[in-house]
């Protein structure tokens, strides 16, 4: 019988799931759990590229385990785990490395951006970075990975990388395919210029209270060419508008009203507040449930299977560049 396919994403520790993250990437791990054998991790060795202490990022890994649970991810169809429990995810990123050629990873935006961001921590690990999040990926021969618009240069070198690997040892990993949500809109965080980020301080959480979605929602910069309510507005140029595309299957009539000015900019911000609360509760009402006793036995059970795949990859990358076996110890 043929293989089922995997997919795999990884997301790293930031604290609680926004908006940006569930839209770009979060209702793609939902739906392909039907599909697919599915991986999602929470990547905690990237995280030190920017936080070195994990001690210090504990509370906000299990903020995100629980909201991934709490978005629907079912621990019973996902192997979910740390990544830092695959110490041989590690091993492969060195081997990747022998094939990666110094250009290639030069080339990539997000090191250039991390440069500029924490000009007083510019280190190997964060040069590293999208070599490690190959090795994530094809250390469980993922198929497909489904990511925000923001990874694609990185899943780009992934299959460069993959490419190259099997050129120089032999087929041992397939070339996995990025995965994008089409409909996700192109949405801004609240401050209306930067993409979502916690440490933006510009995100609209997807499991917060009421009271917090409505003060982040509220805090949203609208149509900035809009003074008056009186004044006709610019749907297409206004970010609460985007949002509409996705919460309102009648988007359409309110960006007419907006344009007739109908309505205006607060009275929008509610109608989408409201709607947001209305749509997530759900998610709210699970996560409320959880207990970090059960997180942590979802990530035991989660590291004992994700291991189990990964050690079986590893024995047959190690054969494929000549290493010798793993010693029983
Ligand atoms: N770099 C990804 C992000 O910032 C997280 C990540 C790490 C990842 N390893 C991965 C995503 C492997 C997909 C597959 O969102």
């Amino acid at each position: 019988m043929a293989q089922t396919k995997r997919s795999l994403s990884g997301i790293r520790v930031t604290g609680r799931f926004h908006l940006g993250n569930y839209l770009g990437a979060g209702i793609n791990y939902v739906r392909l759990q039907d599909e697919y054998e599915s991986y999602i991790f929470v990547a905690d060795y990237h995280t030190l590229t920017t936080k070195p202490n994990a001690h210090d990022f504990t509370d906000d890994l299990y903020d995100m385990v629980m909201d991934l649970i709490a978005i629907g991810i079912d621990p019973e169809r996902t192997v979910l785990y740390r990544q830092s429990a695959i110490p041989k995810v590690a091993e492969l990123t060195l081997l990747l490395a022998m094939v990666t050629p110094l250009s290639w990873v030069q080339r990539v935006p997000t090191f250039k951006e991390k440069v500029r961001d924490q000009p007083d921590n510019v280190n190997l690990g964060l040069f590293e970075y999208p070599v490690l999040q190959c090795a994530d990926i094809v250390i469980v021969k993922g198929d497909v990975v489904p990511v925000g618009r923001d990874q694609a240069a990185h899943l780009e070198l992934t299959r460069e990388i993959t490419r190259r690997f099997n050129r120089t040892y032999g087929e041992v990993f397939p070339e996995p395919q990025i995965v994008l949500n089409p409909d996700a809109p192109l949405v801004k965080g609240t401050d209306g210029k930067a993409k979502m980020s916690k440490s933006l301080k510009n995100i609209v959480g997807v499991t917060d209270e009421p009271e917090v979605i409505r003060k982040q929602v509220h805090s949203m910069v609208t149509d900035t060419k809009r003074v008056y309510k009186s004044q006709p507005g610019h749907p297409r140029s206004c970010n609460v508008c985007a949002f509409y595309k996705f919460f309102f299957d009648d988007w359409e009539h309110y960006w007419e009203l907006c344009r007739k000015a109908e309505i205006g900019c607060n009275d929008k911000k509610k109608l989408l507040a409201e709607r947001i609360i209305e749509r997530f509760a759900p998610f709210r009402e699970r996560r409320a449930g959880l207990t970090r006793e059960y997180v942590d036995r979802v990530l035991d059970a989660g590291a004992e299977r994700a291991q189990d795949v990964a050690g079986r990859t590893m024995v047959e990358v190690r054969q494929a560049v000549g290493l010798p076996p793993y010693r029983d110890r």
